[in-house]
């Protein structure tokens, strides 16, 4: 989703240093991207719809300057084209804005009588804002106060005043912002990848705060009460934004699922005490969104199957609007990979303020759930740049699997010899998912069978179904096919109705349904459906099937894991068949700082 770069610098490089700075915010997701920058008395507006690529086409190489904000947009507020893209500039102030202003539009008829505005965007209108209460008082500190005791929804800003020539002011409430330095330069950036390049040393704005930054010097304030900030050092490992030898990072990222799954849990297989206990709470509540609810779906199978513990999966959109049924027995556990999904965080902060414990599954480890959670297991899958995420999701279903694993330990519901079998077939997992990813030719071989289909079919019963729906979301987000996923014993209240001749239908069995799950399918192939079969017994289905993929036979501790890699892959090379932008897929994005 939309990023932000903003540079003062020493050298007059700026301009270099922001475009670089953008391409490595190029993988969140965005439809237009622009760029202002400082030249003597004015500030230089570059912008146009598309990639950052052509923004740079846009600008003469000779260009320099000590100072520059640029941004890539990811549609909200009217739509994809050059006069939305941002920067905006009203008066004297010039803005990039990632985030949503609520209240634009009782805003925007106030202003009206001021101002004429061009675009159709809500950040004009917080431009404008700025601008008239500058204009007002001629100073950026009450400017600010006021937009912030103002403005409705979420907003990281970068400003530049032409008055106030040398100057950046960073303000920010619900949408992530840092500012790094190093002795030549001060860097203000919306996610970590933009400024790693340059320095390790960053500050984090908190809600509400803000930072006037000139060439040699930071001030922080609070609304208009000056604060000191500590500085932050980034400690990541394995950022490399580098594709290598790969086509495309989603290839690359489920090549590392085998080193990324190692990391993750071989720490907590040797020692299940550095793991949080949940065995204590009544009921567990799981909230996150996309790809990181699916795992939640399978985390609450295994805690309720295996541990005895109340669990329920919550999509954070939803959960943070209802009323919520918890009290100091209750866990809530935030998944996401980013860490700063808006309405996870928005989620988080609900439940915080009832003072409930929370619990974090993050891969990003300076991002702003895992900073507000009251503890934090991280995912080491490292950066992940495809919009569609693998390697962070299978190791959201390990950690969780493996917290389910110690509660169900713990409250002895599993012999001592059952646990060490499964911590066994958890040092297995990593080897046999990389065995699962080298099998590419019988994925291609089903991607190819898939290519001239319009819509496809995921079922399955209680584990399998929540695999299958990962599937049916991964095919969906990098193929453009309509996919839907139901629970196979659903199947007759309705869907069946679309079943017809030739249909084709990924069927998950993995677990002791099959018989059920084998009778639904049989339904389906009555029907003229072709059955795609991922199973890990080799006898079901042996005449009907039209294709299937074989998985070692494991627990379901761990199964979920390897019957997801083949989807995975099955939907990466019909996303290449079918010529699609698999990173970087249409209107998706990474990391979905909005609403
Ligand atoms: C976006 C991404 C998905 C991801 C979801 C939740 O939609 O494209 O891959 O599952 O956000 O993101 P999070 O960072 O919270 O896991």
């Amino acid at each position: 989703m939309c990023g932000i770069v903003g540079i003062l610098n020493k050298k007059e490089d700026a301009i270099k240093m922001a475009l670089d700075g953008l391409s490595s915010l190029e993988y969140r997701g965005y439809d237009s991207a622009g760029i202002a920058y400082q030249k003597d008395e004015s500030i230089i507006t570059v912008k146009t719809k598309g990639r950052v690529q052509k923004l740079k086409e846009k600008i003469d190489k000779n260009e320099k300057s000590l100072l520059a904000i640029a941004h890539t947009r990811w549609a909200t507020h009217g739509e994809a084209n050059d006069r939305n893209a941002h920067p905006h500039t009203i008066g004297d102030i010039t803005i990039v804005h990632n985030g949503i202003i609520e209240n634009e539009q009782e805003l925007k008829e106030e202003l009206k009588k001021y101002y004429t505005f061009q675009s159709d965007t809500d950040t004009e209108v917080a431009c404008a804002f700025l601008d008239f209460y500058y204009q007002k008082t001629n100073s950026m500190i009450d400017t600010i106060t006021k937009f912030m005791d103002t403005i409705k929804g979420s907003y990281a800003i970068l400003i530049l005043c032409k008055k106030e020539p040398d100057t950046i002011y960073a303000i920010k409430k619900d949408s992530p912002l840092i500012i790094a330095i190093n002795e030549e330069s001060k860097l203000i950036a919306s996610d970590v990848p933009a400024i790693l390049k340059y320095s390790k040393n960053y500050y984090v704005l908190e809600d509400m705060e803000w930072a006037k930054i000139t060439k040699n010097d930071i001030s922080f304030y609070q609304k208009s009460k000056k604060i000191e900030k500590e500085i932050n050092t980034f400690e990541g490992s394995n950022l490399s934004s580098d594709k290598g030898c790969y086509p495309h990072y989603m290839l690359k990222e489920m090549m590392e699922e085998k080193e990324s799954l190692e990391k993750t849990i071989l720490p907590y297989l040797t020692n299940l005490d550095l793991l949080t206990d949940v065995s204590k709470y009544k009921k567990i509540e799981i909230v996150a969104c996309g790809s990181a609810y699916h795992a939640g779906l399978i985390g609450k199978y295994l805690l309720e199957e295996k541990a005895n513990i109340e669990t329920h999966v919550e999509l954070a959109s939803e959960y943070r609007y209802k009323h919520l049924f918890l009290d100091s027995d209750s866990l809530v556990i935030f998944i996401s990979q980013s860490g700063e999904t808006a309405d996870t965080l928005a989620a988080l902060k609900k439940v915080k303020k009832q003072g409930i414990k929370t619990l974090g599954i993050i891969n990003v480890k300076e991002s702003s759930i895992a900073r507000y959670v009251d503890d934090v297991l991280y995912t080491e899958a490292g950066c992940e740049i495809a919009v569609a995420t693998t390697k962070a999701y299978v190791t959201q279903v390990a950690l969780l699997s493996l917290l389910a694993l110690k509660a169900a330990k713990k409250k002895k519901l599993l012999k001592e010899e059952e646990v060490k079998k499964i911590l066994e077939e958890f040092y297995q997992l990593p080897r046999q998912v990389n065995d699962l990813l080298q099998e590419k030719e019988s994925s291609k071989k089903i991607a190819r069978m898939l290519t001239k289909e319009k819509d496809i079919f995921y079922l399955g019963r209680g584990l399998d179904s929540y695999v299958m729906m990962e599937g049916s979301l991964k095919l969906k987000e990098i193929t453009y096919l309509h996919s839907e996923c139901y629970s196979a014993g659903e199947l007759k209240h309705g869907s069946i109705s679309l079943i017809e001749k030739g249909s084709k239908i990924f069927i998950g069995a993995t677990t002791e349904l099959n018989d059920k799950t084998i009778s639904n399918a049989k339904e389906v192939i009555a029907r003229g459906g072709e059955i795609i079969l991922i199973t890990n017994d080799d006898t079901l289905l042996q005449k009907e099937r039209k294709e299937r993929i074989l998985i070692p036979i494991t627990s379901s501790f761990v199964s979920p894991i390897l019957e997801v890699i083949p989807l995975q892959m099955i939907a990466y090379y019909l996303g290449c068949y079918l010529k699609r932008d698999i990173d970087k897929p249409r209107n998706l994005a990474k990391s979905v700082t909005v609403e």
